[in-house]
């Protein structure tokens, strides 16, 4: 198996093959997810929540950011990583560059990943005009979670479905090549998917995205007080952690996951 590359992910969707992502935030989980051939690493800045104990992803900073990211790519080999921007860190396409460049210098980064649509646009455009390969984020957007209130589906009425959809084209002809769908109806994740050429990766978003992705500590029941209605537990079938992750990469190529129970109509 070779390295993944956005390449590597465009093939897989024109070919249908599914693509499997997973979060990481350390060396060690990385090693085991890397031996289970996983295809693309997510350093979320979910490790607000599941590694710092924060009641939300705001918290974060860039230079938690570089240093889990850096944590990951020392180690990993074949996946593809994609670093979060995290809050307040790209209010601007020049604060933008800054910290997509430092994600990329000194954490070795691959990609970086952005919340938001419209209002992004003149940003993504601002990196992948600079050589930035932009994964953008729509549906759910945890950094969002004081103007929502709460951590819900999103894009179930019509004109929410409508600036979704409109959203992914918006960002993907401002250059944007990867789009991770969080918490919306199957339906409109499967409408987004055959109306852009960007492979999409849902979360919560039903099983005809070209990928999927879940939290590590999610898909491995350690965040039992928080863990998203959306997520079947791998570790509860199987008896280690790389037997778990091997299980996820199978149900995601499989199209197993997400089962009807794990999915919002
Ligand atoms: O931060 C994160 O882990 C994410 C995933 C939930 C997609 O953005």
């Amino acid at each position: 198996m070779g390295k993944t590359t956005i390449s590597t992910l465009n093939r897989m969707k024109v070919e249908g093959n599914k693509i499997a992502v997973i979060t990481s935030y350390d060396a060690s989980f990385t090693q085991q997810i890397e031996q289970a051939e996983m295809d693309v690493i997510l350093v979320g800045d979910s490790l607000g929540m599941v590694v710092q104990g924060h009641e939300s992803t705001l918290p974060v900073t860039v230079a938690d950011m570089v240093y889990h990211t850096a944590n990951v790519t020392r180690v990993s080999e074949q996946c593809m990583v994609i670093a979060d921007m995290p809050f307040m860190s790209h209010g601007t396409p020049r604060q933008a560059l800054d910290t997509a460049g430092r994600l990329m210098k000194e954490g070795g980064a691959h990609m970086v990943k952005i919340e938001g649509g419209r209002p992004q646009i003149e940003t993504v455009r601002h990196l992948t005009d600079r050589a930035v390969p932009v994964c953008g984020h729509l549906g759910l957007m945890p950094q969002s979670i004081n103007q929502l209130g709460a951590y819900r589906v999103q894009g179930r009425d019509e004109h929410a479905a409508e600036r979704i959809l409109t959203d992914a084209v918006a960002l993907q002809e401002a250059g944007a090549q990867l789009l991770v769908l969080e918490c919306v109806p199957a339906l409109l994740a499967e409408e987004v998917t055959r109306a852009v050429d960007m492979p999409t990766i849902g979360i919560g978003a039903g099983v005809e995205t070209d990928g999927q992705v879940l939290v590590l500590y999610d898909m491995l029941g350690i965040t039992s007080d928080s863990t998203p209605t959306f997520v079947r537990n791998f570790l509860a079938d199987t008896d280690s952690v790389s037997s778990a992750l091997a299980a996820y990469v199978k149900a995601v190529k499989d199209r197993s996951v997400p089962a009807p129970e794990h999915t919002f109509t």
